[in-house]
């Protein structure tokens, strides 16, 4: 039997965190793989979520089935977080999922069963689990440009230009805010227009909302979501609590729906709570009944915002920081989008042999097109790191 199966092309990134771990070096600085850092280089674990996490083990009294939709209480927290106000609205519903990546499976495969011979739009570049999530569920995939690798910022045009060929009925795939990899975001006004043009196209939205809060805030990172949903009949949004929460391994996540009316909307969520039962069954709990407590206790939610803003901080701190070293270290002002870009990713003008060199001969990883995490930035050795970087370029 599997003698026949080709050989499988292993993620990138994932073979770059290998290749940082068996490095021996102690100067390493490991700026590939997506998750946030503090100073120290750890990710830890939010204090809010150990609190939560506790009381849950003490109050928590049967691990008996929850179903495919998951914890109802997770669910009207996170329609609230993400729509703010317009959570009020009774076309709304929600599913809990295994991550960010869980709910953009799962309404892949929704949108899939609803709309099969629709084409999705995918911004190039994207996060590049989009591509074979996305064409596991059997959705046709195109590509919108989205980056203008000259003037490192959104090609608005390109966009709009490509989204203007896009056929009724498409879906376009949209990162919600601090797009990966290139941190640059589009801002409300070019939203506004995306939105018009779905209206008068009769497009889609899906919106991957993985980095809430990360790039101005918890409620402005939302604004564009909650713009189309005031303005849109439909949409479906993945979101992630990976970052956020600092839930990674936990799995936690959302599927939300915004339908016309409440009829519909009741429709879709048992459409989607079908394709979970075959696909999982349900989704894990711990990370669910975790970000309900935070999310919903006021204590607990206070001290939540307040670290995650502090995170948020920290990466525009370092932003701005790592741009100055690399107009002194390379007398040049060409780093400067560094600072006008969102969350926790950037992209450097580096080709694949610099990038070698710079893990060859600096013991620094970067992903192979460019990609930095910023987080992962070291608050000591700015300078250290920009000659290194100015030196290859
Ligand atoms: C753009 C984007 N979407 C979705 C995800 C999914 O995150 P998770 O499945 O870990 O919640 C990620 C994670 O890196 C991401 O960068």
């Amino acid at each position: 039997m599997f003698e026949s199966i080709p050989e499988s092309k292993p993620d990138a990134i994932l073979q770059l965190m290998e290749a940082f771990r068996a490095d021996t070096r102690p100067n390493k600085l490991d700026l590939g793989v997506g998750v946030y850092k503090d100073a120290h280089g750890n990710t830890p674990i939010m204090a809010a979520v150990k609190k939560a996490e506790k009381k849950l083990l003490e109050t928590q009294d049967t691990k008996s089935y929850v179903g495919p939709i998951g914890s109802r209480p997770f669910c009207a927290a996170m329609i609230n977080q993400v729509f703010g106000a317009e959570a009020q609205s009774d076309r709304i519903r929600c599913a809990q999922s295994n991550g960010g990546t869980g709910a953009l499976r799962i309404l892949a495969d929704l949108l899939k069963a609803s709309r099969p011979d629709a084409a999705i739009w995918v911004s190039d570049p994207t996060w590049p689990n989009h591509i074979p999530v996305i064409t596991a569920a059997g959705l046709e995939m195109k590509t919108y440009p989205y980056y203008d690798t000259d003037r490192c910022a959104v090609d608005f045009d390109g966009l709009m230009g490509a989204l203007a060929s896009a056929r009724e009925g498409d879906i376009v795939l949209l990162h919600g805010c601090c797009h990966n990899p290139t941190g640059a975001d589009l801002n409300l006004e070019q939203w506004g227009k995306i939105a018009d043009l779905c209206a008068t196209k009769s497009l889609f939205p899906f919106i991957d909302l993985a980095y809430q809060g990360f790039a101005d805030g918890l409620e402005q990172d939302a604004a564009p979501t909650r713009l189309f949903a005031e303005r849109l009949p439909e949409l479906v949004v993945a979101a992630s609590c990976s970052k956020n929460l600092g839930l990674y391994r936990e799995r936690t996540g959302a599927a939300l729906l915004v339908a016309q009316d409440s009829d519909k909307a009741d429709k879709a969520l048992g459409k989607l709570g079908v394709v979970i039962r075959s696909n999982y069954s349900m989704p894990p709990d711990h990370g669910a009944n975790t970000s309900n407590l935070v999310l919903s206790d006021d204590a607990l939610n206070e001290e939540w915002r307040t670290e995650l803003e502090s995170m948020r901080q920290r990466m525009v701190r370092l932003r701005k920081s790592f741009a100055e070293s690399m107009r002194k270290r390379s007398n040049s002002d060409r780093f400067d989008y560094i600072v006008d870009q969102k969350g926790m990713f950037s992209r450097l003008p580096l080709n694949p042999a610099q990038i070698d060199t710079l893990r060859d001969e600096h013991a620094i990883y970067i992903v192979g097109d460019g990609r930095i995490n910023v987080a992962g930035l070291p608050e000591e050795g700015m300078d250290e790191l920009a000659e290194a970087i100015a030196g290859v370029l």
